[in-house]
C-alpha cells in the first residue's frame, strides 16, 4: 500500500481549485489534489479493503456495469470490496440498489449506512462515485450548513478517499464539500463510466507486467 501511495502522491499535482465559503461569507479559492486513472488503479490494487460509495452521478453516467467490472477485477486480486449505500443517495428511494442490482453486484456486498459507517476508519480506500451531499462531513461538523444533522456516510474517516466526479460543482443541496480539500482526498475528474473504464484498462496491464 505505502509503495503505491508514495509513488502516487509524488505524482499528484494540485490539479484544480474549488471555492470554499467561509463563515464570514467570503469565498476562498482552495486547491484540491487530483490523480490519473493510472494512479487510481495502483492505489486500488494495493489496497486490502475498498468501500465504494455510489451516488446520483452513477445514475447519470450509467456506470453500474463498469463498476461491476471494477468490483470483479479488484475481488480477483484479493481486495475486499464493499458498497456503502446511503438511504437518499440518488434521486429516488432505493435508486442505488436498483442500479447495482441491474449490474448483478452481489447483494451481500451492499451495506446500509448504519451498518458500514463503523468500517471506514479501518478501510484503505473509500471510492466515491458520483456522490456528493451524502458524503459531506459538514453535516457532522458545521452548524451553519443547510445539511447539518443529516446522517452521512463517513468516507472522510477512510485512510485514502478518491472521488470520481466531473468538476468541483456541488450536488443537489448546492453546497461545497470540505471532503474534497482534505490531504487524504484525491479527485478523479471525469465522467464516472469513462473514468472507471480507464482504471480498468490499467488493471490487466499491471497484472501482465
Ligand atoms: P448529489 O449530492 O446530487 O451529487 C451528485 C454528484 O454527481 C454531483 O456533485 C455531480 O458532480 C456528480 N455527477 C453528475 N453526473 C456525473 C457523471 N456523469 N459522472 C460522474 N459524476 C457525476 O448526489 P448524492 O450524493 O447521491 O445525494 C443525493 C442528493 O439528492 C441529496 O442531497 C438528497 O437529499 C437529494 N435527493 C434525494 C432523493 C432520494 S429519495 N434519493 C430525492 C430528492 C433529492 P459533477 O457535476 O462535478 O460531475
Amino acid at each position: 500500500m505505502c509503495k503505491a501511495m508514495n509513488r502516487s502522491f509524488a505524482n499528484v499535482l494540485f490539479g484544480a481549485f474549488g471555492q470554499l465559503q467561509t463563515k464570514a461569507g467570503h469565498v476562498e479559492q482552495r486547491p484540491v489534489r487530483s490523480a490519473s486513472p493510472e494512479e487510481a488503479a495502483s492505489i486500488l490494487e494495493a489496497a486490502s479493503s475498498v468501500i465504494i460509495v455510489p451516488g446520483y452521478g452513477l445514475a447519470v453516467a450509467q456506470a453500474q456495469h463498469k463498476i461491476r467490472e471494477l468490483f470483479d477485477a479488484l475481488t480477483r486480486r484479493g481486495v475486499d470490496v464493499k458498497f456503502g449505500i446511503h438511504p437518499v443517495a440518488g434521486r429516488m428511494p432505493g435508486h442505488m440498489n436498483v442500479l447495482l442490482a441491474e449490474a448483478d453486484i452481489p447483494y451481500d456486498r451492499l451495506f446500509e449506512m448504519d451498518d458500514i459507517n463503523g468500517e471506514f476508519a479501518q478501510c484503505d480506500v473509500a471510492l466515491v462515485i458520483g456522490a456528493n451531499d451524502v458524503t459531506n462531513p459538514a453535516a457532522r461538523t458545521d452548524k451553519s450548513s443547510p445539511i447539518y444533522g443529516m446522517p452521512i456516510l463517513d468516507v472522510d474517516k477512510a485512510r485514502t478517499v478518491m472521488v470520481i466526479k466531473r468538476s468541483m460543482n456541488p450536488g443537489f443541496a448546492g453546497i461545497d464539500n470540505p471532503l474534497y480539500y482534505m490531504d487524504k482526498t484525491l479527485m478523479l475528474f471525469g465522467d464516472a463510466k469513462a473514468f472507471v473504464s480507464e482504471i480498468l484498462k490499467e488493471l490487466p496491464a499491471r497484472a501482465a507486467a
